[in-house]
């Protein structure tokens, strides 16, 4: 009799401790999904190990680009990071006839951009950071060499599918400045008026900075209010 008396409110208790440590997991394993997903975006280094590089000398890149490519599946807000120098230069066109033409001679601002720092001197180190915002096709070349470098390897083709969608830091992008390339880029680097897009690149920064923020402060204000139910 006095047992039962004293077990019931323990196990009652036990039972309630039980399905508040369920309930926790489960909000705890919604947040890590909830995290995961907001962070499941891919950062692929252009060429691998080999990076973005043509060799003037042996008049080939550095490694095979369309290969590179093949093995890759691409999403929105995935960003591609080009290694390089200023002797190769980074387009991006939605314009598969300025991809063919390895030129951006009568390429349009609204589907070419060029993403080079404003470096006048050769072999300087640059990487660039390029974010996927449209879907769909989108075509990679150097147009540097008056065009040799894209007839030799460098330029490539993805296929950038929906994936998570964009992030909100990347949802109004502004186009990078486009900048004519040089008439004869054999004897002059590559110039660019502009950055590459240091705004652009900021946002992204300060938008993934605060996507972990507000999941910390969420997790902690989870957290504290199940502390709160259970004692
Ligand atoms: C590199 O190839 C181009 C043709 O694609 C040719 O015009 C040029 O002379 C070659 N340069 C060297 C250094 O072999
Ligand atoms: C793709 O990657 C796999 C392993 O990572 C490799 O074995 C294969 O050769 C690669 N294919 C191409 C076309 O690069
Ligand atoms: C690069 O690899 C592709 C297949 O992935 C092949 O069709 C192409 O000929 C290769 N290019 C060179 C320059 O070897
Ligand atoms: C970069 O370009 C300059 C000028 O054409 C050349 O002298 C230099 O050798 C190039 N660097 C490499 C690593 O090919
Ligand atoms: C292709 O490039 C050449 C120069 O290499 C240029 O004269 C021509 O207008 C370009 N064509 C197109 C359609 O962009
Ligand atoms: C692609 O660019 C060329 C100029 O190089 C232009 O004539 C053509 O209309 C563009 N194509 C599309 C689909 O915008
Ligand atoms: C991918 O690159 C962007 C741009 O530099 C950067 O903001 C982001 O943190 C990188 N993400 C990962 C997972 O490295």
């Amino acid at each position: 009799m006095i047992n039962d008396q004293i077990r019931r409110p323990h196990s009652h208790s036990a039972a309630l401790m039980g399905s508040n440590t369920k309930l926790i997991l489960a909000l705890l394993g919604l947040l890590i999904t909830t995290a995961t997903v907001a962070t499941g975006y891919t950062n692929h280094t252009v060429g691998g190990d080999a990076g973005w590089f043509f060799h003037s000398k042996t008049n080939t890149s550095a490694t095979n680009y369309t290969s590179w490519a093949a093995n890759q599946t691409f999403s929105l807000g995935d960003y591609l990071i080009f290694r390089t120098t200023t002797n190769q230069t980074v387009i991006q066109t939605y314009n598969e006839t300025t991809y063919r033409n390895c030129t951006t001679d009568d390429a349009s601002d609204t589907d070419t951009f060029q993403y080079n720092g404003g470096n006048t001197d050769f072999d300087q180190s640059l990487t660039i950071e390029v974010p996927l915002t449209i879907e769909g096709a989108n075509y990679y070349f150097s147009d540097a060499g008056d065009g040799v470098q894209c007839q030799r390897g460098m330029a490539f083709k993805i296929l950038v599918r929906h994936g998570n969608g964009l992030p909100p830091s990347l949802n109004q992008p502004p186009p990078p400045p486009y900048v004519e390339a040089p008439s004869d880029p054999a004897q002059s680097p590559p110039v660019t008026i502009n950055g590459e897009s240091p705004s652009l690149n900021n946002k992204a920064a300060v938008g993934g900075a605060n996507t972990g923020v507000m999941l910390c402060l969420l997790l902690f204000g989870v957290t504290s209010s199940l502390m709160t139910m259970m004692w």
